[in-house]
């Protein structure tokens, strides 16, 4: 799976050939897609990610990361509400994504009831979910944070709910609920809808670089957040 998801996303010429074969013929969502893969692969090959992959990363590294996302979204879910009428972030915000009351789950089953006492942002998490926060009053931005983790978790999530399972016994009832999105249907014609949506957002040129700059630092931030719990919990995979 990390070797599917390592090749060029299309499978086509590199960004720089594409871009000379024209841009305007392509979709937005293909040329973010094209335009922030290489981000994807630093974020997909990191240590921590490939410990979680191939089931050597402890469950506590598990539950950390799950700590550390529940705070990510709480800020992401936060703007989105904020968002809804907003003509652009408006229409990629859908409440059947909003993942905070699955994360409250997961941390219940993967902590304890006393979970909330027990987890704190990391560093490279305050950061993260204070760009979000920023996006407030960026709306084109916040579909660059959106598309980032959502459509994440929708992929690649879905390899990590596997393992997960698979390593520490977990379930959508409890440990793996974050990444459970049975609600929407079919998984590939909701991510086909969402292209759809981004395709249709009403950008012009600059605002679109825009959404693509801010996509490439989200997968920073989150590759930061998962070198840093990569510190403490994936040494041997690092
Ligand atoms: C654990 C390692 C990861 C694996 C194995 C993985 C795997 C994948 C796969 C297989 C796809 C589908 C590619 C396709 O449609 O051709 C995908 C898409 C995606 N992944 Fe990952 N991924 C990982 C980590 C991440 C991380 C850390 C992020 C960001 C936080 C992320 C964000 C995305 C996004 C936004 C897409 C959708 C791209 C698009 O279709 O436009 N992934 N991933």
């Amino acid at each position: 799976m990390p070797t599917e998801a390592g090749r060029s996303p299309t499978g086509g010429p590199d960004d720089s050939s594409r871009r000379a074969a024209g841009e305007a013929d392509t979709p937005f969502s293909e040329q973010l897609k094209q335009a922030t893969w290489s981000a994807h692969e630093d974020a997909e090959q990191h240590g921590f990610s490939r410990a979680l992959l191939e089931g050597t990363l402890p469950r506590a590294g598990y539950a950390a990361m799950v700590a550390q996302h529940y705070f990510a979204y709480a800020a992401l879910e936060e703007v989105g509400r904020s968002l809804t009428a907003d003509p652009v972030a408006g229409r990629v915000v859908h409440p059947g994504l909003f993942r905070v009351p699955a994360l409250e789950r997961d941390l219940a089953a993967l902590y304890g009831a006393d979970w909330r006492e027990r987890i704190a942002p990391t560093a490279p998490t305050r950061a993260y979910a204070a760009r979000i926060g920023r996006t407030a009053r960026d709306p084109a931005g916040y579909v660059a944070h959106h598309y980032t983790r959502y459509l994440g978790d929708l992929s690649g999530g879905q390899f990590i709910r596997k393992a997960a399972a698979h390593t520490y016994g977990l379930d959508e009832r409890g440990g793996t609920a974050f990444y459970d999105f049975s609600a929407l249907g079919s998984l590939p014609r909701f991510k086909a809808r969402y292209r759809a949506q981004l395709d249709a957002l009403q950008l012009d040129a600059a605002a679109r670089e825009h959404v693509v700059d801010e996509t490439r630092r989200a997968y920073r931030l989150n590759a930061a957040v998962l070198a840093d719990l990569g510190q403490t919990f994936a040494t041997e995979a690092a």
